[in-house]
């Protein structure tokens, strides 16, 4: 019961990795706010996850989270950790990346990262936590990962001066990286078609020490950990969950 009388929102918290962060947070006592995008999954979440709230909120726009942050000022008046998960990927090579493509990737990733986490910081203060959902692709140089990659290394500087402007105000800042997860993620690829996503899974676990896909739920446990007072002398930190991929 890490969460006990906690406060948590989970950023596209209606599916894969940020679905089961929020499961965790439940089932260890949070009171949990999720958003996301898609009305069905929204509300899937709040039948499955007792006392779960769900929310539709776009993390490209950046003023809509603010209707969420009301709410939640309004029920328990703060936010004790803040989960920025929600994420889409690509795969287009270089030639044949467009601005329009670059933009809806990182308004996402980049942007609407950076402005979720400042418009949440209004709830934020001693003794709170934010983990960032980065990826090993920040590190990897892998064909056709450039827009992905470059938003993913961006978040991930990202959270380093967000951790240290935080530190003086008693927040951690932290990025959990995931290798390859068996999530929804991996079958909407902007710009793929099915046949071209099971050759991307197949080169993926090529690529893994642990020759496997993760679970989301191995995630999460790391993501649990880190947004937890388990990690309390933990800040600035890039906690792969790779299955070894990137330091063996
Ligand atoms: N799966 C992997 O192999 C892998 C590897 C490395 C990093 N990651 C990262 O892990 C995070 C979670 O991904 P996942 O694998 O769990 O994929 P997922 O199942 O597709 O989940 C993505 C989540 O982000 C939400 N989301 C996407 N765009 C959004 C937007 N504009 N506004 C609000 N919410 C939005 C989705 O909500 P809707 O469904 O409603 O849009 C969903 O809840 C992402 O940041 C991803 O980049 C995943």
């Amino acid at each position: 019961m890490r969460f006990k009388d906690k406060t948590a929102l989970v950023i596209g918290g209606n599916s894969g990795i940020g679905l089961s962060t929020a499961r965790g947070l439940s089932e260890e006592g949070a009171k949990v706010y999720i958003t996301g995008r898609n009305p069905e999954t929204l509300a899937a979440a709040e039948q499955e996850v007792p006392g779960l709230r769900a929310f539709q909120a776009d993390m490209a726009d950046i003023k809509s989270l603010q209707p969420v942050l009301d709410v939640i000022r309004e029920e328990t008046g703060r936010i004790d950790s803040l989960f920025v998960n929600a994420g889409i990927g690509t795969f287009i090579g270089v030639r044949d990346v467009t601005p329009e493509i670059w933009d809806q990737v990182h308004n996402v990733n980049l942007r609407g990262a950076f402005f979720t986490t400042q418009s949440a910081l209004q709830l934020m203060g001693k003794g709170g936590s934010i983990v960032i959902t980065g990826s090993i692709g920040s590190k990897l140089g892998m064909p056709g990962n450039v827009i992905y990659s470059s938003a993913k290394a961006g978040l991930r500087a990202m959270a380093r001066i967000l951790a240290v402007e935080l530190v003086q105000e008693g927040i951690r800042v932290n990025v959990v990286s995931p290798g390859p997860i068996e999530t929804p993620l991996i079958n909407r690829n902007v710009g793929m078609d099915p046949a071209e996503v099971d050759g991307l899974r197949q080169q993926m676990i090529s690529g893994v020490p642990m020759k496997r896909m993760g679970e989301p739920e191995e995630v999460a446990r790391a993501a649990l950990f880190l947004g937890s007072d388990d990690a309390s002398f933990i800040t600035g930190v890039d906690l792969y969950v790779d299955g070894g991929t990137l330091e063996l």
